[in-house]
Formats: structure tokens, sequence, C-alpha cells
């Protein structure tokens, strides 16, 4: 059986992974050997299978003794890492849930249902990174992918609305906690029956720029209020989640040469993990509607295309429906009234399940 190493299984995406490679059984398929950067020489977590006791993450030795790798530890150790195994001539496969691969020549980024042929072509060739996919990015594939391959897209903007879970376990809590203090606050007033929904709104908007609102993590409120900003500034006044958008989008459709424009706006806002997105689509041709929906459920087994009535939107096309699943919902389809080529939809996906975790498992299976 081939040797897998396992790096960064304890933090959010592994833990998530972990609870998905169980589900599924995948353990069953090779030998595991479980790392950790704090806690050497400790008993391997139970997956069902035997597994020796962990082992450094920084032990070159043994990580050039395995046939995969498996990182969710974070774009720090991939570049600390990753060189080293390289210069020493490792010939294994490296798959990474960090970004810090994603846009190099040596690097295919990985979403197999929408992008299996460049992931077989890149097998073919002799690559060896394959790296997971930006969330927004690997969602909006999920949701739109039967619009690309059957070629229908001339340029798409999409306006994320991020949750949480993006930016990290700590995040989550704290959105929480705002949350709390928000309730805590109010609950006076919430439980009087007498009281003014002014005098409620007033003691929200207070509580949440007051000095005691917990903000470490977010530098501002996130909790009844969003924040129009993920990552860093790039030059040209995209942010880099932005730019992400257009690059990954591109690279992993295999048509880098070729680009499909893609644009927009990237919001956080409070929901807990999963990232929605409202999409303007401008169709090189005029399909009807029904034809498109068609394409769109046929593209993968986890897009469910959720017909544009309030009943149906307002059911199953959210994050508190969503949330922990793998079904990526598409819905409020329908042309603009600006042109007969223009489409908007909505799409809703877990950012920890198809944005980030379910990719790296699947391409362990295929390249095992
Ligand atoms: N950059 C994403 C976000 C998560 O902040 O929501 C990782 O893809």
């Amino acid at each position: 059986m081939k040797k897998v190493g396992i790096v960064g299984w304890r933090g959010m995406v592994g833990s998530v992974l972990m609870e998905r490679m169980m589900a599924e059984e995948d353990f069953k398929g090779f030998s595991p050997l479980f790392f950790t950067t704090s806690q050497a020489g400790m008993k391997a977590p139970d997956v069902g299978v035997d597994a020796p006791p962990l082992v450094d993450a920084h032990d070159i030795d043994a990580l050039m003794s395995m046939d995969i790798i498996l990182s969710c530890q974070g774009g720090a150790y991939t570049e600390a890492v990753r060189p080293k195994l390289a210069a020493n001539g490792w010939k294994g496969y490296w798959i990474d849930a960090a970004s810090t691969l994603r846009m190099d020549d040596k690097s295919i980024i990985v979403l197999d249902p929408v992008n299996r042929r460049v992931i077989d072509q890149a097998l073919d060739r002799g690559i060896k990174n394959y790296i997971g996919g930006n969330c927004t990015v690997s969602l909006m594939l999920m949701a739109l992918g039967g619009l690309f391959e059957n070629n229908l897209v001339e340029w798409i903007t999409s306006m994320t609305y991020q949750a949480a879970s993006g930016a990290g376990a700590k995040n989550m809590e704290e959105l929480v906690a705002q949350m709390a203090a928000i309730g805590n606050q109010a609950a006076g007033l919430l439980d009087d029956p007498s009281s003014a929904i002014l005098d409620l709104d007033r003691k929200v908007t207070d509580t949440i720029r007051s000095k005691a609102f917990p903000t470490d993590n977010w530098g501002v409120p996130l909790a009844a209020s969003l924040i129009p900003w993920i990552d860093r500034a790039m030059e040209n006044g995209q942010t880099r989640e932005e730019w992400k958008g257009f690059v990954e989008t591109n690279k992993i459709l295999g048509r880098s040469d070729n680009p499909i424009p893609i644009d927009g706006q990237c919001i956080r806002i409070g929901s807990m993990r999963c990232h929605s997105q409202a999409f303007t689509i401008k169709l090189n041709k005029k399909v009807p509607v029904g034809e498109i929906e068609s394409m769109l459920a046929a593209n993968n087994d986890w897009v469910k295309v959720v017909p544009n009535r309030k009943e149906t939107s307002i059911t199953d096309l959210t994050p508190a429906a969503v949330s922990g699943t793998l079904t990526v919902p598409v819905g409020r389809i329908r042309k603009m009234t600006i042109g007969d080529d223009y489409l908007t939809a909505f799409s809703v996906g877990d950012q920890l399940l198809w944005g980030a975790a379910e990719p790296l498992r699947r391409i362990l299976n295929i390249i095992l």
C-alpha cells in the first residue's frame, strides 16, 4: 500500500478533511503516517486503521519516505518544507490546501468534477503538485460548471457574501462572540414588549461601536455589519481574493492562455461557513433559461438547480440550508432586463467542504 503523510490534520480544514475521509473510508486505501509540529511521539488519531505514533513535521527523512504528502498546515509550512523535499530529490506527490503553490507552473489546481481532464493530462506529464483552489473560485465552478463546459461564458462578475470560516477558526469564534455581545446588551429591550424599535437599533449600534466590543481578530464589527474587503490589496485596486477569481478560475479550466474575464467584489458577511455569490454572466449566445438550467444540473453530482421562486429560494438557497453539506445549490436564475444574453444567478456552498477539504481527498484517491 502507498504511504501517505498527513500534515495539519488538527486545524479547521484538516479536521473537516479527516471527518470526510473517515466517512468515505478513505484510510483503508493507504498506510497513513500523521505528522505534527508539536507532539512527536504521541499516539496517532483514531481513523479506523492502525497508524504509527506522530512524527515531527520537519523531519525531512521521514517526509522523504512518503509516496504522497497531504498538507493542511498552511503556506508557511509549504514554503519551508516543499523546496527541501525537491532539493533532496523527492519524487512523491504533494497535495496542499495552502495557496502558496497554486499559480506555480509545476502545480495543478484541483477540482476534479470540473477539471478531471486537466488533472489526468498533468498526471500523464509527471506533474507532482496538486493544490486545492480558492474556496470562492471552487464553489463558483461547482455551481456554474455547466456554462463553462458548454463554452457559453463571454465574461462574469461575481459579487460574494463570504463566511467567517474563510478567515479562520478564531474569526468564527469572534463572530459568535460579537453576536453574543449584541444579544446580551439588547436582551432587556427585547424582553420589554413596550420598548421602541429605535431604542433597540440604538442599543445595537452603540454596542458594535463600543470599545468593549470584541474585534481582536476582525479589527471591526462583522455581526450586524459587513466588511467590504478580503485579503490584501493588489496594485490595481482589486483585493487578492478578487484577483484569484480571474487567475485561478482560468487555470483550473486549463485556459490561462485564453482567459475568460472575471471580476467582482468580495465581501465578508456574518455567515459561519457558507460562501454565497451573486453572478452577472454575459453569455456569448442567447440560450433559453430552461436549457441553461439543464446544462447546470447535468454538470456534476452536487450542483442543485433551485427554481426561481420565493419559497424554494428562501428555504434551499441559503447558508442555513447548505452548511455542512456537499450540495451546491444555484438559483435565482433568470435573464436580466438589460438583455437576453445577460444571465443572473445566485449560489451557496460550504466553504470548508467543496471550498477546501473535498477536492483534496478526491485528488488523493485519484492519485492512489
Ligand atoms: N480566502 C477565502 C476567504 C478563504 O477569506 O474567505 C480561503 O479560500
